[in-house]
């Protein structure tokens, strides 16, 4: 059906499912030169229903070949998100000492127990492979990890090799917090520790955790950094994906006293202040000669994600990202910047031509439809607003910019195109606080077809939001309250398809 209907929204260049309904990525795990992603993947339909695991591998995160559904539902239920970890050992015993399996570990979710109130509808379980990926066998000692008697949300494993102790440690979603397990071999789990009751955002169900180590680029110091997705309870409404920056020792995570004191001031800290970038979790196994944090989301929210006006296939992923941490006179800030791996897709570069005054830089055709627009400009005084406006034909404008009167960025589709499939879609403005300092001001801002992801400051505030314009836009322009100006640099960049196949 994909082929028979047009899809104006499908991205080029971001990863989308080859048909019917996706959410969180799941099981991101780098083996023998490729990325593998698995993501919830409901088959049959373009909402919502029996998760199962699609699957699709790329050498670079950018270029994605589809492969055959790695997990779908048995009578233990559901296949909910969970990650893909390189058992190089063979603590499993599911591989050889030659080759090391490949193991998932997932959540079950039941549905029927759900509901007939029987018994906790989660669990967690096990799949390995010997074939790279292939294809899965599901552990015939499923589940390995039951949820307590009244326990509804247990979910969402992310497991990783921790050297120091020689265990696997999983971090687990348990409602309004965190669990630390730790396992010798994948299959006995035990509880460490717990985190979270009483810190950070707690406006819904907590989801998706990763506890992984990252160095600090100020010290070259190592720090662990908690990534907790929370639905609804997000910045801007809905879905949203907060960081905590502390210390492990194998057992308990302990948030630093810088952190604890930003998160006291400033309130919680989120990776995105854009509407879509949730269950966003990083890449196990990258090589240590990378050394890179990467990770992506998934580009939606439960607000509306069912639904935006795309049928044949429905949501895509953001762009992969690599995290950076620093720290700051104010505290930590973490950045993420699009892979470099992007790079190879960048095409014609257009400077802005100032036919007329108030024009600005015009592009035919369908050039900013996949487009890199970069600009830098000194902050705007007083009450000002400096912005970019992406246009069309059709009078629906895109704005991304900063208010000088706030310090925070804003990004405003209210008209930049459909909006009315949801209420919750487009009827607020979203903003974010600015964390650099300077008195320059650089924004780049990614367009794909359905998606503005703005990175400004070197990736210091990010907003990722959905777009969908009736028509391309056809027209950016640079503006300060409404004229149109000149910034100190700004360049328009096309961005190639990566064409997944
Ligand atoms: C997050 C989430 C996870 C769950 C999955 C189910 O979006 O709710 O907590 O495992 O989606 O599809």
């Amino acid at each position: 059906p994909e082929l028979i209907q047009p899809q104006p929204y499908r991205p080029a260049y971001h990863f989308t499912p080859p048909h019917a309904w996706m959410n969180d990525p799941n099981g991101m795990v780098y083996y023998k030169g490729l990325y593998h992603l698995f993501y919830q993947f409901h088959p049959y339909s373009n909402v919502w229903g029996p998760m199962h695991w699609g699957h699709a591998t790329s050498p670079d995160m950018i270029h994605w070949t589809h492969q055959p559904i790695a997990l779908a539902p048995d009578e233990l239920g559901a296949i909910f998100s969970g990650s893909v970890v390189v058992d190089w050992k063979n603590t499993s015993g599911f591989g050889t000492a030659d080759n090391p399996p490949l193991v998932a570990i997932f959540t079950y979710h039941n549905e029927a127990d759900r509901l007939a109130g029987k018994r906790p509808p989660q669990s967690q379980a096990l799949a390995y492979s010997s074939d790279n990926g292939a294809s899965w066998t599901k552990y015939a000692g499923n589940p390995v990890l039951k949820a307590a008697p009244d326990q509804g949300d247990f979910r969402d494993p992310k497991v990783r090799w921790h050297e120091a102790s020689q265990s696997w440690i999983m971090s687990l979603a348990v409602g309004d917090h965190v669990e630390f397990h730790a396992s010798p071999d994948l299959k006995q789990w035990h509880l460490l520790s717990q985190f979270g009751k009483n810190v950070g955002a707690h406006g819904g169900v907590w989801e998706c955790p990763d506890l992984l180590p990252i160095r600090v680029a100020e010290t070259g110091g190592q720090k662990w950094m908690l990534l907790l997705s929370i639905n609804p309870g997000g910045p801007n409404g809905g879905s949203a994906t907060q960081f905590f920056i502390g210390d492990f020792d194998g057992r308990n995570f302990v948030l630093d006293p810088a952190f604890a004191s930003q998160l006291e001031q400033d309130g919680p800290q989120w990776i995105d202040w854009g509407r879509d970038n949730y269950a966003g979790v990083t890449w196990s196994d990258v090589p240590a000669a990378d050394g890179r944090v990467l990770m992506l989301g998934w580009m939606s929210n439960w607000d509306y994600a069912t639904k935006v006006p795309t049928s044949a296939w429905r949501s895509g992923m953001t762009l992969p990202r690599e995290l950076q941490l620093h720290r700051q006179a104010q505290g930590y800030v973490l950045h993420s910047l699009p892979v470099r791996e992007l790079d190879a897709l960048k095409g014609r570069i257009s400077q802005p031509q100032t036919a007329t005054a108030t024009e600005g830089l015009s592009l035919s055709g369908r050039a900013l439809e996949q487009s890199e627009t970069y600009v830098e400009f000194s902050l705007p005084g007083g009450n000002s607003k400096a912005y970019l406006e992406f246009s069309n034909a059709q009078g629906e404008a895109y704005k991304v910019g900063l208010d000088g009167q706030t310090g925070r960025y804003f990004s405003d589709r209210r008209q930049a195109g459909r909006k009315d499939f949801s209420e919750q879609f487009a009827s607020k403005l979203h903003t974010a606080p600015r964390h650099a300092q300077s008195a320059v001001v650089r924004m780049r801002v990614y367009l794909d077809r359905n998606s503005a992801e703005l990175f400004a400051d070197d990736g210091a505030t990010l907003m990722s939001e959905l777009i969908f314009p009736s028509a391309p836009y056809t027209q950016v322009r640079f503006l300060v309250d409404g004229q149109a100006a000149q910034p100190a640099a700004f360049t328009v960049t096309e961005i190639g398809s990566s064409q997944t196949s």
